[in-house]
């Protein structure tokens, strides 16, 4: 009785991966394998840098990462500190930087909000890259710094762009109340039986988008609410507590929490780190580092964010 009801199922899902873009060249425009190089999605004026592996086959579908820039930063600076096109951390997968239309996306005060917006640039991104590439719909992922973080958020929470995504992550994420701006509104994702997978990392030290949020004249909302909502949207049920709280780390101490619900495990992970503030973490040190001396002195971390990231991303597929 099982047999012949698996099997369809099996072959379907298998089926379904598969973007229109399958067994086409790559455009002339685009780079060649092992590069990237900077592009306007057609008829609009918006850019993005994209990253193609050197593994790349028209006829094998390929994951894709999104990679959103913080405030008044941008898709260049956002590929050198994500290091999302760097084989070390992605194995095999397509690289994007959207960039947005002046410095801020959506979600922040600060944004345009005029249609077409940044859900929609993205949603129309997507569909390009599926019809020109060969993407596997099934593995598409979202990740971003501060602003780029929060808006990471504003797509999982959108029914009709969040549901293309399998996974999120959020690095030093700045979240903001998103119900009256236009084009955005409450959370409000489908419903999906694979759960929103959600990952975050916070530093204690941020001033910028502080972990316990701000009220400031752009407030921002505490990170807990936003880790504990999305607990509640995978099933976890309202007010949910940490399922886990770790020690990763001793020195400096970073705790890792994560909530399992409805038989998700771990699909909300969270890592608080000390003594470092609105930086991405790294062993190496980057930009970040740079720019934000006072809040991140150590200049370098105890982890590579980006590591977590992808291994976060390679447990989630739609
Ligand atoms: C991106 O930002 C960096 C500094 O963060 C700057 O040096 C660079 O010129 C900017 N690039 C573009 C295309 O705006
Ligand atoms: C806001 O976005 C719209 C649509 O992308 C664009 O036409 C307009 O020029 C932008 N406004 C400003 C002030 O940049
Ligand atoms: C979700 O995003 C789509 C695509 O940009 C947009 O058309 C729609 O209005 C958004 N939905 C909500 C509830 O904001
Ligand atoms: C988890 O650890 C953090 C940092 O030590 C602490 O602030 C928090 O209260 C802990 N939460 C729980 C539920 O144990
Ligand atoms: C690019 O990243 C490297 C190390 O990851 C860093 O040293 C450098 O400052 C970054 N460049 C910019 C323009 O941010
Ligand atoms: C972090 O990434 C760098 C490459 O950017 C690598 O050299 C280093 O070994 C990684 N650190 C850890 C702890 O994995």
């Amino acid at each position: 009785m099982l047999l012949p009801l698996l099997l369809p199922l099996a072959l379907a899902t298998a089926g379904l991966a598969q973007s229109p873009g399958c067994g086409k060249d790559i455009p002339s425009k685009f780079p060649s394998p092992g590069e990237s190089t900077t592009l306007h999605l057609p008829g609009t004026d918006r850019e993005y840098r994209l990253y193609i592996p050197t593994t790349y086959d028209k006829n094998t579908p390929t994951a894709l990462y999104f990679s959103f820039h913080g405030a008044t930063q941008n898709m260049s600076y956002e590929e050198n500190l994500s290091q999302f096109s760097k084989p070390f951390f992605n194995k095999g997968g397509i690289a994007i930087y959207p960039n947005s239309k002046n410095g801020y996306w959506l979600s922040n005060p600060n944004a345009n909000t005029s249609r077409p917006n940044d859900l929609d640039f993205t949603n129309d991104l997507l569909t390009h890259m599926e019809e020109l590439l060969c993407i596997d719909k099934k593995r598409v992922y979202s990740a971003g710094k501060s602003n780029g973080g929060g808006f990471t958020a504003v797509i999982a929470c959108n029914a009709t762009v969040g549901s293309r995504f399998a996974a999120f992550a959020s690095v030093s994420g700045a979240y903001y109340n998103t119900d009256d701006i236009p084009g955005v509104g409450p959370c409000q994702p489908a419903e999906r039986e694979e759960g929103y997978p959600f990952l975050e990392f916070h530093g204690t030290m941020d001033t910028t988008a502080p972990i316990d949020g701000n009220t400031k004249s752009n407030p921002k909302l505490p990170v807990i609410d936003i880790l504990e909502g999305w607990a509640a949207r995978n099933g976890c049920g309202p007010g949910s507590k940490w399922a886990r709280n770790e020690t990763v780390f001793q020195d400096p101490l970073v705790k890792h929490a994560s909530w399992g619900c409805a038989g998700k495990r771990a699909i909300v992970q969270h890592y608080r780190e000390s003594e470092i503030g609105h930086c991405w973490p790294s062993t190496l040190g980057n930009g970040d580092f740079k720019q934000h001396p006072s809040q991140c002195p150590l200049g370098n971390y105890v982890f590579n964010a980006t590591e977590y990231i992808f291994d976060f991303f390679a447990g989630y597929h739609l």
